[in-house]
């Protein structure tokens, strides 16, 4: 079995972080998204792994992942010119999949499982493809499914007005290679895209196998601003131990799950769980609450800030509170000492302020 990362697309949506940054590489717990997905990957033990990359993104995908030795894996990297739908890029990466089964697992996406046991079931089921389906509140913004009596899918509709039902198409599918001669008959969709929602119906059409597993843990999606702070929430909740490697002054409390990487220092300060700080950051005389990421070389001073993903080298001074919160790399937030209160501003392109 191989795996097909996908790591191109737009991200027009996480804007203006994606500017400069890939979507994949926007960190959650301090972390690159696309590193969790890594993880998952070399956990299942698949070890011939396709990254479908952009001509805008791609170097810094590529600088990140390098030879793919940290996870003990081969990569093959897949430039894909245009950003033309997820069925586009396994069309792609078609000359690399040859005729093996694939795992296909979206580069800003994170399943609470990974995907050991999806493969298991897989290959115990020995059907065409395998999808994961997730009970989602808003099923209007997802791939949906419907299921006839017994679970099997029925039909699988993009972004319906009329949901048949709250079943989401989560972001990591297993083809065999019957699904490329369905992707071989779709045509683009009216947003211009080949749908991989079209393709496995057209597999289903042809009367391939296609079975669905629907997930109990959490599945993030992190294409938006309240997703991406929604999966740090979850990522710290789950992965963050209490871990002082830098150093907190006696003036400073630090309250339950904290991780203070080398270098970074605490003073006259309240830090509470679960909060990363990342190397040769200085917090000094601040609150930080919980479900907070502070990148490296960040520097917080008389600040209350909870329930955000600080990147890095970000100077933060006299914010009385921040929340629900998403500050790019190199950007200051600084109080304005002038009497009449004025905002100023220097803002980039598409960012959001709420004042
Ligand atoms: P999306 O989030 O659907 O698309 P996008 O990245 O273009 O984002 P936006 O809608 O905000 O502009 O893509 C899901 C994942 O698949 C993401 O990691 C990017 C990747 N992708 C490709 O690699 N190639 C593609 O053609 C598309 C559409 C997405």
């Amino acid at each position: 079995m191989k795996a097909l990362i996908l790591a191109g697309g737009k991200g027009t949506r996480l804007r203006p972080l994606t500017y400069t940054t890939a979507k994949q590489l926007v960190p959650v717990g301090n972390k690159p998204i696309i590193g969790y997905v890594l993880a998952h990957i070399h956990a299942a033990g698949i070890k011939d792994v396709g990254v479908i990359i952009s001509p805008e993104t791609g170097s810094e995908i590529k600088s990140y992942i390098r030879d793919g030795r940290q996870w003990n894996i081969k990569v093959t990297y897949i430039p894909q010119a245009e950003p033309l739908g997820l069925a586009h890029a396994v069309k792609t990466a078609r000359g690399f999949l040859r005729n093996d089964d694939f795992i296909m697992y979206l580069g800003d996406n994170l399943l609470y499982h990974g995907i050991k046991d999806a493969i298991r079931e897989f290959r115990k089921q020995a059907s065409d493809a395998l999808i994961f389906l997730k009970e989602v509140e808003n099923p209007r913004q997802f791939g949906v499914a419907r299921l006839d009596r017994k679970g099997n899918i029925v039909q699988l509709i993009e972004k319906p007005k009329k949901p048949p039902s709250n079943l989401a198409l989560v972001g990591v599918y297993i083809f065999t290679p019957k699904i490329h001669s369905a992707i071989d008959r779709i045509k683009p969709s009216f947003r211009g895209e080949l749908e991989i929602t079209d393709a496995i119906q057209e597999a289903i059409n042809m009367g391939c196998k296609v079975k669905s597993e629907t997930l109990t843990g959490w599945w993030l999606d992190t294409g938006k601003k309240d997703d991406l702070l929604q999966a740090n929430t979850v990522v710290l909740d789950e992965y963050i131990k209490r871990q002082i490697k830098g150093k907190a002054d006696g003036k400073s409390q630090i309250i339950g799950r904290v991780t203070v990487e080398k270098g970074a220092i605490v003073a006259n300060s309240i830090v509470r769980g679960p909060v990363i700080i990342g190397k040769g950051s200085k917090i000094k005389d601040s609150f930080i609450g919980p479900f907070t990421s502070i990148g490296d070389n960040v520097t917080v001073i008389s600040s209350s800030l909870e329930h955000s993903v600080i990147l890095n080298n970000v100077f933060l001074s006299g914010i009385e509170r921040l929340e629900d919160s998403i500050i790019g790399k190199g950007a200051r937030v600084v109080r304005n000492q002038n009497a009449h209160k004025a905002l100023r501003l220097m803002v980039g392109d598409d960012s959001i302020i709420e004042v």
